[in-house]
């Protein structure tokens, strides 16, 4: 439940807005004035403020200043109530960081609009700004798998747009496409176990090496499981090295049977790969890559999948 912080001298207003926001399910706390405002603020946390202008002890302008200079005051949303529309009085409030403005007389639909649209935007921004800082974390651990393997330069931020692009031809849900970034990003996070002279290694690996490699996925959907925020992006990590046929690793699932986020990031992983050097092959050109996944459609990958890729691949 959202609670909301209400500030207002005029006690008739006050008791109306209350019922009016309550009734809609808020959770107010009152203050007759600014001061008291200010006390509540420091204890109740509340996820929005709406405040008279003019109010003894401490008014409108001071209690904005003083909530924005408190850690969690900055990105409160603040909304005043004005009888006046005066300009200086909005550049003033502006100048201060108020969010929106409520002109006197209002009714409770513009008061139950204008609270709801500030919360959903507040609500909206918090996400945007916590994927974002998510991301740059993935980011920055994709960087530290990248830097220990110089063959696959480039390759985790190439496998993310292919991803990203046959996700979209493929008409995923867009939550699911956030967890996806994170999972191209992250899919080979478990290769941080493997010894640096087997990835660099250039000629064939041995059985010993082939066993280690072969648990990268495991070994990095382990990473994952204890992060709240990245478990989402664990199936990516964990099946993206199944085949169609069952004779991919970890598990040797075959079929529907490997969740589709393997599935996808099987056929745009192994296409990068192809389309890149690495140190047991040099590259191909990329409509012989395509033919290749195309010849292996149903054998290693999904053929639907295949198919999507293929179209959204030469459009
Ligand atoms: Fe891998």
């Amino acid at each position: 439940m959202n609670s909301i912080l209400l500030a207002e001298d005029d006690a008739l207003l006050l008791e109306v807005m209350c019922n009016i926001l309550e009734a809609e399910g808020f959770e107010i706390h009152p203050a007759k004035n600014g001061k008291q405002a200010l006390e509540l603020f420091l204890n109740a946390r509340p996820d929005m403020i709406i405040s008279d202008i003019m109010m003894p002890e401490m008014d409108g302008y001071e209690l904005l200043k003083s909530v924005r200079k408190q850690p969690n005051g900055v990105t409160v949303p603040f909304l005043f109530l004005s009888a006046r529309t005066e300009r200086e009085d909005v550049s003033r409030a502006r100048s201060l960081g108020v969010d929106d403005y409520l002109f006197k007389p209002f009714d409770a639909p513009e008061l139950i609009n204008a609270v709801r649209s500030r919360l959903d935007r507040r609500h909206l921004v918090e996400m945007f700004d916590t994927r974002s800082a998510h991301l740059q974390t993935v980011i920055m651990l994709a960087n530290v798998i990248e830097a220990r393997d110089p063959y696959t330069a480039g390759h985790l931020e190439r496998v993310r747009r292919l991803a990203l692009n046959l996700a979209f031809a493929l008409d995923w849900e867009n939550e699911q496409i956030v967890f996806l970034e994170f999972g191209a990003i992250l899919h080979d996070i478990g290769k941080i176990i493997i010894p640096s002279r087997v990835l660099k290694k250039t000629g064939p690996l041995d059985e010993a090496e082939w066993k280690l490699m072969r648990q990268h996925p495991e070994e990095g959907a382990k990473m994952l499981e204890g992060v709240d925020h990245l478990k989402a992006a664990i199936p990516y990590v964990l099946y993206h090295h199944e085949l169609w046929n069952g004779s991919g690793y970890p598990m040797g699932l075959s079929g529907d049977k490997i969740p589709r986020e393997g599935r996808l990031l099987a056929i745009v992983d192994a296409f990068d790969a192809m389309t890149t050097n690495r140190p047991y092959h040099v590259s191909m050109m990329t409509k012989d890559a395509i033919e290749e996944i195309s010849q292996n459609r149903g054998i290693y990958f999904d053929p639907d999948m295949v198919d999507v890729f293929i179209r959204a691949y030469k459009t």
